[in-house]
Formats: C-alpha cells, structure tokens, sequence
C-alpha cells in the first residue's frame, strides 16, 4: 500500500493513501472535496476558518452518507456526484483519528438560514499556493493531505 507520511498543523503524525479504503472500511470522520461551475466550494467555519466541508459520522450513519449530509448541512449544495478519493489517520495526543476523502461535483447550491456550525458557503477559483501559511484557512486544509488530494484528482483527470 502506497502511505504519504508527515505533520500536521499540531505536529501530529498524518499517514494518507489512496488505495481503497486503506486503513478501515468505516471510519468516524469526513472531508469532502467540492467542485461547483470550475471553482472549489469551501465552509467557513466559525471557529476554525475555511475548510472543505466536512465532519463527523453519526451513529448508525454510513460515511459515504456522512458526506453528503455535511456538504448538505455546511454549504446548502446538492451534489450531482461523489467519490470516494482517499482516507487519512491522524494520530493525536488523546486519539487517532480516520477520515475518508471525497470528490464532489455540484449540482446545485441552495441558499439556507442556517449552515450549523459554519458561516456558509465560500467559492473559490483557485486555493492559495501557500495554504499551510495562510491563516484564514481551518488547520485542517494546513498540511499535506489537501496537495496530494489535489495532485491525485488531476492524475486521475478528474479536475
Ligand atoms: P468537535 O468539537 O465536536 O468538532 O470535535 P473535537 O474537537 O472532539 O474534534 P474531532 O472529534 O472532530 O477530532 C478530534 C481531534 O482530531 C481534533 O481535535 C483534531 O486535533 C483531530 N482532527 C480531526 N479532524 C482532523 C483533520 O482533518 N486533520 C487533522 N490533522 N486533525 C484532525
């Protein structure tokens, strides 16, 4: 299995693969990548900053569920498709943590009274280069799972 290995924003040991469901078949958290007309559709939540959306799966809930649910709840997008793209284990001081990875397409974005936790939705046309530096981004978009989730969509052609 092909494992990319390094720190995250709070020097936690982060492994990523791309090889199907690498670590486990379910985990607990979710991150979804979402492309709408050309642009990234980000959340900006109100604690941590702009993020992808995402979270954490509910009891009795499936991931792949999760995910639709959260991009549902965080930015008022119906999706047109998702994919599993990849998993990543974070391991913390209290807790290790697995988290899949999806792409999205868009289909529609609904505009909401209430977006949970985070202030809506957020559409860019391109992430800054220099994300791990950029402290309006979550911690979670500063290190290396968003680059190598982004070089795998373009090697799979899919952005
Ligand atoms: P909420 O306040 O309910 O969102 O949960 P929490 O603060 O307990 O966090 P959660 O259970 O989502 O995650 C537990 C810990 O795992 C967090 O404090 C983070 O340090 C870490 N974590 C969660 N998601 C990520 C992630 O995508 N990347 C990294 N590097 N760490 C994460």
């Amino acid at each position: 299995m092909n494992i990319f290995t390094f720190q995250d924003y709070y020097k936690n040991e982060v492994q990523l693969t791309f090889n199907d469901h690498g670590f486990i078949s379910d985990p607990r958290h979710v991150l979804v990548i979402c492309r709408y007309k050309e642009q990234w559709l980000l959340t900006r939540h109100s604690r941590r900053g702009l993020e992808f959306p995402g979270g954490k799966v509910e009891a009795g809930e499936l991931p792949d569920d999760a995910a639709v649910r959260e991009v549902w709840e965080e930015t008022g997008a119906g999706l047109a498709s998702i994919e599993w793209l990849g998993q990543y284990k974070v391991t913390g001081k209290a807790e290790v943590i697995y988290k899949n990875v999806y792409f999205a397409r868009v289909e529609e974005l609904i505009p909401k009274e209430d977006y949970m936790e985070t202030l809506g939705p957020v559409l860019s046309r391109e992430l800054p280069a220099d994300l791990k530096n950029n402290a309006s981004f979550s911690f979670l978009m500063r290190d290396d799972v968003i680059p190598y989730c982004l070089t795998e969509l373009k090697q799979r052609n899919w952005t």
